[in-house]
């Protein structure tokens, strides 16, 4: 079940105009809760966000690669306490991971949209910008937002040709055997 899952798996960023259930909502919930965290002190912070007005202001967080945003559904905005765990990057990109195959096992498509490290405009990066708008205190950072919903594309998972298996070694960083 695994395997076939992520051979269908990609990036999804077209969306239906649908709603995504409530049940289905609850279960990509139930997902991320299920992610593993260093020494389990689950540092992450889920904000779900199904108001369009507020899909649109988030969709603005960053100049490139989050506009799709506005057609969506719905965000799920991973975020992490860094006060409560030194490695909330590494905990966050899994709980991000784990909400993003969930939506796919659940035939819903979704994308990761990076937050951290990414820049609002000049004077201000993506992670103020959205600690503005949804009300997030400081100690809080903001590493993804999934977007999420019914898909209006359709994508072929990668081929088993095409994976990079040059990138595997054994034992040592260049041996091939
Ligand atoms: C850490 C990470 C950050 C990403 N950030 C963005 C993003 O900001 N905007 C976007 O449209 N896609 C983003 N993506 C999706 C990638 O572009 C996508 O996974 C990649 O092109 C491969 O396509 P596939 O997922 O369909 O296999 C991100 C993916 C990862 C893992």
């Amino acid at each position: 079940m695994f395997f076939d899952l992520i051979k269908t798996r990609r990036s999804i960023r077209r969306f239906k105009d649908k709603p995504v259930e409530k049940e289905k909502i609850d279960r990509l919930m139930e997902a991320a809760l299920r992610s593993p965290s260093s020494r389990s002190f689950n540092p992450w912070r889920f904000i779900v966000v199904d108001r369009p007005d507020l899909l649109e202001t988030l969709s603005r967080a960053k100049p490139h690669g989050a506009s799709f945003l506005k057609s969506a559904p719905l965000g799920i905005v991973v975020c992490g306490d860094a006060s409560a765990s030194d490695v909330w990057v590494e905990d966050c990109s899994i709980a991000s991971m784990f909400i993003h195959l969930a939506a796919h096992s659940l035939e819903l498509g979704s994308c990761w949209i990076q937050i951290r490290k990414r820049d609002h405009d000049q004077t201000k990066n993506a992670d103020a910008f959205i600690k503005e708008t949804l009300k997030i205190p400081d100690h809080i950072m903001i590493e993804s937002i999934i977007a999420v919903g019914y898909p209006d594309e359709v994508k072929k998972g990668h081929g088993k040709d095409s994976l990079h298996h040059d990138k595997i070694s054994y034992n040592t960083f260049s041996s091939k055997e």
